[in-house]
């Protein structure tokens, strides 16, 4: 058992903030569903994120824009029936909360009581703030996100590694301690340079989890069916594969197949 799964029965906002005070780095992977939360969470990981990866990783899409709230309700609320420990954080999807506060509350509202989520993830710096605040002003806790962020795609063009340039780093800089300020428990910082990610982890006193973001931050975050080698097309160089499931479910479906075809399967101790 690791030692943070013996320190924290439940893991709270505050606890990531105590974990990131006494230098342990907090551990973090995707969810969108029942059964892979039930395993995520047995494991002892502190934090699961039903990220809007759902839209590439369950539905298909190219991009993160498509999924809906309520699709991201849908995934959330599955994952809340298998958690005991992890603390689960929601993404608010594209265009649930872009266009104001009003809405981005609502939006948030509508995650936390439908789904009972503990807590929402936005991306974006000051263009957000207010929707930002409001939010936590109604006691919703919100994990921002920084970097290369995933529903401004088609503003960016590609998915490479953002803020390598002076001016963008500085504005990172100023949106991570703006974030901090405005109250977000935490902050995920994607693909951006080693030494930036770690700059910004030592001027924050909020945890700052990063994916692509080297390790001089206060902790990690991969989407699951990458680490576990499910997905196969997507391998960036942060992405350590700890499993390849792709190959061995290959294998276990080809041979289903075969058993299936050749009378193999069910024997007789596998029949009433
Ligand atoms: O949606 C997601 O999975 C995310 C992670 C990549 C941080 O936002």
């Amino acid at each position: 058992m690791s030692v943070a799964k013996k320190e924290y029965k439940r893991v709270t906002v505050k606890s990531l903030i105590d974990m990131k005070k006494r230098g342990e780095k907090i551990s973090m992977l995707t969810a969108y569903d029942y059964t892979m939360a039930k395993i995520v969470d047995g494991a002892g990981i502190d934090v699961i994120l039903v990220g809007d990866s759902a839209s590439n990783v369950m539905a298909g899409h190219e991009t993160t824009l498509p999924i809906t709230l309520d699709q991201m309700i849908y995934h959330a609320s599955s994952v809340i029936r298998a958690i005991e420990r992890a603390l689960v954080v929601v993404d608010l999807p594209f265009g649930s909360y872009q266009s104001d506060p009003k809405e981005a509350l609502r939006s948030a509202i509508r995650i936390m009581k439908e789904s009972g989520g503990h807590a929402v993830k936005m991306e974006g710096g000051k263009e957000v703030k207010e929707s930002i605040k409001r939010i936590l002003h109604a006691g919703i806790p919100v994990m921002g996100h920084l970097g290369l962020t995933p529903q401004s795609i088609y503003k960016f063009g590609t998915y490479t590694v953002r803020a390598k340039e002076e001016q963008e780093a500085q504005r990172l800089k100023e949106d991570a301690l703006m974030l901090e300020k405005a109250g977000c428990f935490a902050i995920v910082l994607e693909k951006i340079p080693a030494k930036l990610a770690q700059e910004v982890a030592q001027s924050v006193s909020i945890p700052v989890i990063g994916i692509g973001a080297g390790a001089g931050v206060d902790g990690q975050v991969l989407v699951t069916h990458d680490m576990v080698g499910m997905t196969h097309e997507f391998n960036p160089r942060f992405l350590r594969r700890y499993m390849n499931l792709y190959e061995e479910m290959t294998n276990a479906f080809t041979q289903y197949g075969e058993d299936v075809k050749s009378g193999d399967f069910p024997n007789d101790s596998e029949q009433y």
